[in-house]
């Protein structure tokens, strides 16, 4: 791929790295820096920073970082030519890139191509005479010609090559055709058709390409739902279905549901802002594309246990990265499919009195706590307002609190402050809590007992980290450089990590170019966790703190450790002599 660096330059200096993060992200100024709460990981307080000066970004929390072509990739999982295509448009400048140039963009392309057409094929089956039975299933379940169109809903015959024949015929490989998760493999080599006798879900990102599939059975077969596994576009735990039209909704809030039947509906019924995940447990980045869209959820799970559950998980995480949360709940234990399709045509207008309803989660983890004891008698009311206490205890906004604990006290007949007190002793317990799991993440970060990235650090903890200081030094000032180099060869860096980024800034400054994350990406071989790694080393560069004799001095330091394990080497080495010499000592007696 040949996109020179003049470009690359011109693109980074149009596109201001903090101009672009703050579309994501919430900036505050701190100093020359700026900071905000990480994208890609869930937290509350801010460690996320964003460095104007070099172009960068890093969080302190979970290691992401790099340059602003980086955090694109990351954030919208672009390939790095969709990037800068995307910078480039956005800058006003000139870019044609020839298909040719990339061969893992032209698959991406390709399969989107491959997924658009079969997406078309199996909507035209729903229509075929072959379809008759899938659309009278359709039908039965209220589902409006309408919507079927509007979802692009279809049926996927039950020849098992109806559509890798139909591929073919318009020009596609068979093998790119597996690529899309389409079709497989068998045993006899030959391609076949991996959804069957099925009814079809497109799954839509929200630039409008097919994605993957959801697909029903109409029987009982199991499983009754499978979805396109992983493919070069498709992930599941990282996309939602419906995202592209709850994204262009206008409505302030997502409503989150299980499936895609209670999508499916909730659209038919007017209510655009409705998505659903795709089988699994609600994942973090499901939570993170949420809160890039909205910072208000209304779940809606199945009232039986496992929903439940599942509920009280994605609560729990939506809440984590600071969305609100608001809890529907449908009466009878049905899903809101089923509750709009029995409440006819008045479902829509029972739905939204639903909505208003909506408890925010506290006050319906309370009324579940109150249905657990309802006995009446003291030991279950004991019970219901210890736990109550528990529930307010998470409660972050003293109103709130306050609000709960009046009506507690009135409806339950106790003195306020007793319940306060409680409440109190568990704020205190969290806390103390979320203080030793802070610590632990903390001490984890430094120790570098984890350190997978540099696995190596924990052994040559002093090496490693003279080794990054230096690195950053060389970074930081160019000029200094060659003198450097003069006095320290790539052979010197004993960890292997810290190696490879010294020899790929060697190499940059040699051809005489600028070493920054940008071009250490584009040159080195290094994954995301490795840019992010990078990206700190040359951002907690202090200039106060370091200049050409502390970088002597760390130099001095990578010396002494390469002699310490020479010297271990060669005590190893000579406690293998000695125990050779007893062995032959042993053999001789024999
Ligand atoms: P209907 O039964 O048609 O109303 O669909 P539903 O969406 O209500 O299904 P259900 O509540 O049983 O499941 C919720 C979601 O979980 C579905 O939309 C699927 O995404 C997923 N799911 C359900 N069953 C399976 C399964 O057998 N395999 C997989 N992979 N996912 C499933
Ligand atoms: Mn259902």
């Amino acid at each position: 791929m040949n996109i020179s660096e003049e470009f690359i330059a011109e693109l980074k200096e149009k596109n201001d790295i903090e101009e672009i993060i703050s579309d994501y992200v919430p900036l505050t100024r701190k100093g020359k820096n700026l900071m905000g709460i990480c994208p890609f990981h869930a937290e509350r307080t801010p460690s996320f920073c964003v460095y104007p000066a070099n172009g960068s970004f890093y969080c302190f929390g979970c290691g992401a970082g790099g340059d602003v072509i980086t955090f694109l990739r990351l954030i919208e999982h672009y390939d790095y030519i969709e990037t800068v295509k995307f910078l480039a448009e956005r800058a006003g400048m000139n870019f044609e890139v020839s298909e040719e140039e990339d061969e893992s963009h032209k698959k991406k392309l390709l399969i989107y191509k491959i997924n658009r057409e079969a997406a078309r094929f199996y909507h035209n089956c729903l229509f075929a005479p072959e379809g008759e039975e899938a659309l009278g299933y359709l039908k039965k379940r209220g589902i409006s010609l309408k919507t079927i169109k509007h979802f692009g809903l279809g049926y996927s015959p039950k020849s098992r090559f109806a559509l890798i024949n139909h591929l073919s015929k318009k020009g596609y490989n068979n093998e790119d055709v597996v690529l899309a998760n389409l079709a497989f493999k068998t045993r006899n080599l030959k391609e076949k058709d991996r959804f069957c006798n099925r009814l079809m879900f497109p799954i839509i990102d929200v630039r409008g390409n097919v994605i993957a599939f959801g697909a029903r059975t109409m029987g009982g077969d199991i499983p009754k739902y499978i979805n396109t596994s992983d493919t070069p576009v498709f992930k599941k735990s990282n996309n939602l279905f419906a995202l592209n039209f709850a994204k262009n909704s206008g409505m302030e809030s997502f409503i989150l549901t299980e499936g895609y039947m209670d999508v499916v509906s909730l659209n038919q019924a007017g209510f655009q802002n409705a998505v659903a995940g795709l089988g699994t447990a609600l994942t973090q980045n499901q939570v993170k594309l949420i809160s890039r869209y909205t910072d208000s959820v209304l779940v809606t799970y199945d009232s039986d246990e496992a929903g439940q559950k599942a509920a009280a998980k994605a609560i729990t995480m939506l809440k984590d990265s600071g969305i609100n949360v608001k809890v529907i709940t449908i009466p009878k234990g049905k899903d809101p499919d089923e509750f709009l399709r029995t409440q006819g045509k008045d479902g829509a207008v029972r739905f939204k009195n639903l909505i208003e309803k909506s408890e925010n989660d506290t006050e319906y983890r309370l009324s579940k706590a109150k249905k657990m004891y309802d006995s009446g008698s003291d030991e279950d009311k004991i019970n219901y307002l210890t736990n109550a206490a528990r529930i307010l205890s998470s409660c972050q906004n003293p109103i709130e609190r306050e609000v709960y604990v009046t009506r507690l006290s009135l409806e339950m007949g106790i003195n306020k402050s007793a319940l306060i007190m409680q409440i109190e002793k568990f704020m205190k317990q969290n806390l103390k809590k979320h203080k030793k799991q802070e610590f632990k993440n903390l001490e984890k970060i430094t120790s570098a007992l984890n350190d997978k990235i540099n696995p190596e650090k924990k052994e040559n903890l002093r090496a490693a980290v003279a080794e990054e200081s230096l690195i950053s030094y060389i970074i930081n000032n160019v000029d200094k450089a060659s003198d450097i180099f003069l006095r320290v060869n790539a052979d010197d860096i004993i960890t292997n990590f810290n190696r490879r980024v010294f020899e790929c800034v060697k190499s940059i400054i040699a051809e005489g170019k600028t070493p920054d994350i940008t071009s250490i990406s584009a040159k080195g071989d290094f994954n995301f966790e490795e840019i992010g790694r990078i990206t700190k080393i040359i951002c907690s560069y202090n200039s106060q703190l370091v200049n050409q004799k502390t970088a002597y001095e760390y130099i001095n330091i990578i010396f002494d450790e390469n002699k310490k394990i020479k010297v271990k080497n060669v005590n190893e080495l000579s406690e293998i002599k000695v125990k050779e010499y007893i062995e032959t000592l042993k053999s001789d007696k024999k």
